[in-house]
């Protein structure tokens, strides 16, 4: 006998199928900014800089295609164990690209959204990311997701740090806390959990991204650097998606006769 819970979740593999076959959310680790300037003989910044113009290029194709969402990890809260002088170049760069690219991002419908712990970084920092997010809060071709000092880990603790003081002083009860409350209060609440990851760079793990917002997320790794990771690329990634069948613990069979 199928459970009401079980039907409820055979329906709803069935709006999956073939209805997402296009990554609504793609999340991305831009990693081998270093290695490509190192390549070159160069100091690691000049790969940062390079970096900027590939996450550029990246913006504009998913504005234009169906992309709604895209995260871009930009600065790990592991990152601070770099160079003093690495940090400093970072935090200079992230800056600088904020006060040029926004109004840019305007114009481009794009709303911008910061993931990550804030309370780091300077002041006129803070100011600049607040009102980035504020002038572009209504644009709706894509949502640009910069994660910021951000770390899994740190999303889940400050998540169960707020449920913990709710629970604290009586807003909510012990027997409230379920995956969805606990989605509710991640730092990615209101946006669809990420349908496509790419690391570029080689590298084939996680970093502290999104930590329980990847549970169902395919994956796909590039040994291409970042700076040259490009539209091309992307499209291949997203072909690579396109083609998986995406089960979600049903079985293979299951979700074929769902879709007749
Ligand atoms: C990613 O490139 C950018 C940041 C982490 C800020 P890296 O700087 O990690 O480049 P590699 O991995 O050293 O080549
Ligand atoms: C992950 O890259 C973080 C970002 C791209 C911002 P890292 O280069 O910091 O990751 P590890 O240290 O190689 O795991
Ligand atoms: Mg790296």
């Amino acid at each position: 006998m199928m459970s009401t819970d079980d039907s409820n979740r055979l329906v709803s593999a069935k709006a999956l199928i073939g209805t997402h076959s296009y990554p609504r959310h793609v999340a991305i680790i831009m990693d081998g900014n270093g290695r490509w300037a190192q390549k070159r003989f160069m100091p690691r910044a000049f790969g940062h800089q390079a970096g900027v113009k590939a996450v550029r290029k990246i913006v504009e194709y998913c504005a234009k295609h169906e992309v709604e969402v895209l995260t871009l990890f930009a600065f790990s809260s592991e990152n601070w164990r770099r160079p003093k002088d690495e940090v400093s170049l970072l935090m200079a760069l992230f800056m600088a690209t904020l006060q040029r690219e926004v109004d840019k991002l305007e114009r481009n419908n794009i709303r911008l959204r910061f993931i990550g712990d804030r309370a780091a970084f300077s002041d006129k920092l803070q100011a600049k990311m607040a009102e980035a997010e504020l002038q572009t809060q209504h644009n709706t071709a894509l949502t640009l997701v910069i994660a910021a000092n951000y770390g899994g880990r740190w999303d889940l603790s400050q998540a169960f740090r707020t449920v913990a003081e709710k629970i604290a002083d009586g807003t909510l009860r012990h027997q409230d806390v379920s995956e969805q409350l606990i989605n509710q209060y991640l730092s990615t609440a209101d946006l669809p959990e990420p349908d496509l990851f790419i690391r570029t760079g080689g590298e084939q793990r996680v970093s502290n991204f999104l930590l329980w917002q990847l549970a169902y997320t395919e994956m796909y790794f590039t040994p291409t650097l970042w700076p040259d990771f490009d539209q091309k690329l992307l499209e291949e990634a997203i072909n690579s998606f396109k083609t998986r069948q995406r089960r979600f613990g049903h079985t293979g069979e299951q979700l074929l006769e769902q879709s007749l």
